[in-house]
């Protein structure tokens, strides 16, 4: 498995022995935080944090990370204070910033967009999310919460519940999970059902997909709802048609498995009542908070540090 240098682009772009060595490592991080919250493995390194769409989670989330790893980061967190605003090009902008940093995070609203950064960059790119197309160390967090509560992947019921078409974390979870043996339940409002192509991908590696439009939440192990992607809407009366389409409450969760966990990837707006927040199968919050092991593990094998 050659690591050194090579982008995080897409989940796609990883095999099951690599999705499973990521999280392997990501729990030796995850230790490692419990005795001592900081560390020097990233010492003298740099991490440039190009946000040209806004973030909470993978922005912060990939700084405390660098910052625990003892390396600092630079970058901006709007395009609206970079040169973007004067014309600058991506390529352009990355060739720039690979000179200064050793490892780069770019999250930007064109699908894409990542894929072209690590064509014209030095240094290792990450993908932060392109458009409605990968979040892949979204998705990898997702699976190291899984993994961590069930202790396994195989075998576990997942039901995907929310915007299906415009979510890109929904798109690179599904993708990763044609590498295990589930059974997925996608639920959404018609108009906002899984592309086909992940639907028939998913069926051509033996997967059991079933799609409906009724918030069932039986009979799933894991219950991973996603927003309506409001800023994806090329017709504003369409998300007008679809918002709140699903809210989960306590009487959502009526006869669903005792073990079940309840994840998203954040922002939720109305999706999850927080009268759920306190019940046992409430995991977002820890979901989120497992994004630092996975960012660190990410950037310390990109950056070829050993640990
Ligand atoms: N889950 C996620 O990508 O959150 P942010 O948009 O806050 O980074």
């Amino acid at each position: 498995m050659k690591w050194t240098k090579k982008h995080i682009i897409s989940i796609n772009d990883f095999s099951r022995d690599e999705i499973d060595f990521v999280l392997e490592k990501s729990g030796i991080l995850e230790k490692k935080l419990s005795s001592s919250r900081t560390s020097s493995l990233m010492a003298g390194k740099i991490l440039a944090n190009l946000f040209f769409e806004p973030s909470t989670r993978t922005r912060m989330s990939f700084e405390a990370a660098m910052k625990r790893l003892g390396g600092i980061t630079i970058g901006f967190d709007h395009p609206g204070i970079s040169s973007e605003v004067k014309g600058e090009t991506i390529a352009d902008t990355v060739r720039i910033v690979s000179g200064y940093a050793d490892v780069i995070v770019i999250r930007h609203p064109v699908e894409g967009s990542a894929r072209l950064a690590s064509e014209y960059s030095d240094v290792p790119i990450i993908n932060g999310g392109d458009g409605a197309n990968q979040h892949p160390t979204q998705t990898l967090l997702d699976l190291y919460t899984i993994k961590k509560e069930f202790k396994k992947i195989d075998g576990l019921d997942i039901c995907i519940v929310g915007d299906l078409k415009y979510g890109r974390t929904v798109h690179s979870l599904t993708n990763s999970l044609e590498n295990y043996d589930v059974r997925i339940r996608f639920i959404s409002p018609q108009e906002l059902r899984a592309p086909r192509q992940i639907v028939k991908s998913l069926s051509n590696r033996g997967i059991e997909v079933k799609e409906t439009t009724k918030l069932n939440l039986k009979n799933s192990d894991v219950i991973y709802v996603t927003r309506i992607q409001k800023e994806r809407f090329p017709d504003p009366q369409e998300y007008e048609r679809v918002k709140g389409a699903f809210i989960l409450n306590l009487n959502s969760l009526e006869g669903i498995r005792d073990n079940a966990i309840i994840m998203h990837p954040l922002p939720r707006v109305s999706e999850i009542s927080t009268d759920i927040d306190s019940t046992k199968h409430a995991r977002y919050f820890e979901q989120a908070k497992n994004g630092i092991p996975v960012r660190m593990a990410l950037l310390c094998l990109v950056c070829d540090i050993k640990f």
